[in-house]
């Protein structure tokens, strides 16, 4: 009744293909996730060392002034140009891309910042 010769590799694909995330990335897991950089600009905000490890108070120091004193000024300026102390406005500017920029480290990370609750994201 049943053409067995055909379901049983067509289940063994299915399976294969369902399963694929899982067996695909394995032994890859711990590979280091890479965030597409900006390509107009050299440098961030504060050295790079220092953004890996410390974006996360930067940006909640920033929320704090910014909402405390109403003071956006940040006396930084690169390739001639001013930036304040904004999310959307001053990160999301460079790094334009939440998906390919964000989310890459943070998926890895296993974090969900719940900023975007709020803030919009670049449309891409
Ligand atoms: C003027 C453009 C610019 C702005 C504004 C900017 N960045 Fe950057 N950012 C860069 C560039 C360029 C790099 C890569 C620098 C390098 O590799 O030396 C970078 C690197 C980073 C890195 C490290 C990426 C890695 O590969 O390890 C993080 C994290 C980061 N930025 C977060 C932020 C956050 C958060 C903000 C806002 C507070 C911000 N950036 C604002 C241009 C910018
Ligand atoms: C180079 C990798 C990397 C990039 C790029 C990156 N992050 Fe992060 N981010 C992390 C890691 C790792 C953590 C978790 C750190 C911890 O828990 O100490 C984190 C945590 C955060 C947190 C705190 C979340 C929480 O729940 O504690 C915020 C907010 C944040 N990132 C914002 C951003 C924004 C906005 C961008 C894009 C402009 C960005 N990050 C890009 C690696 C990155
Ligand atoms: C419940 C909504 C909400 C959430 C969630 C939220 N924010 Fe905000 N945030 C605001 C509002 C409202 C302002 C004030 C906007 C203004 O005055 O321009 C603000 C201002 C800021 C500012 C300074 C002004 C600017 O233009 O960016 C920063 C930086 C900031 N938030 C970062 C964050 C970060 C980082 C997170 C996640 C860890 C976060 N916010 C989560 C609502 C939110």
């Amino acid at each position: 009744m049943y053409d067995s010769d055909k379901i049983i590799p067509g289940l063994i694909i299915f399976v294969l293909f369902i399963t694929f995330p899982v067996w695909y990335n394995h032994g890859d897991a711990s590979e280091v996730p890479k965030p597409e950089l900006p390509k107009d600009v050299k440098e961030c905000v504060l050295p790079v060392a220092d953004m890996r490890a410390e974006h996360m108070q930067l940006l909640n120091q920033w929320r704090d002034l910014v909402l405390r004193t109403g003071d956006r000024s940040f006396d930084v300026k690169i390739a001639g140009k001013e930036y304040q102390k904004s999310l959307m406005n001053t990160c999301m500017q460079c790094h334009s891309s939440k998906k390919k920029f964000c989310d890459r480290c943070h998926t890895y990370a296993s974090v969900t910042p719940y900023c975007w609750d709020c803030h919009l994201a670049p449309v891409e």
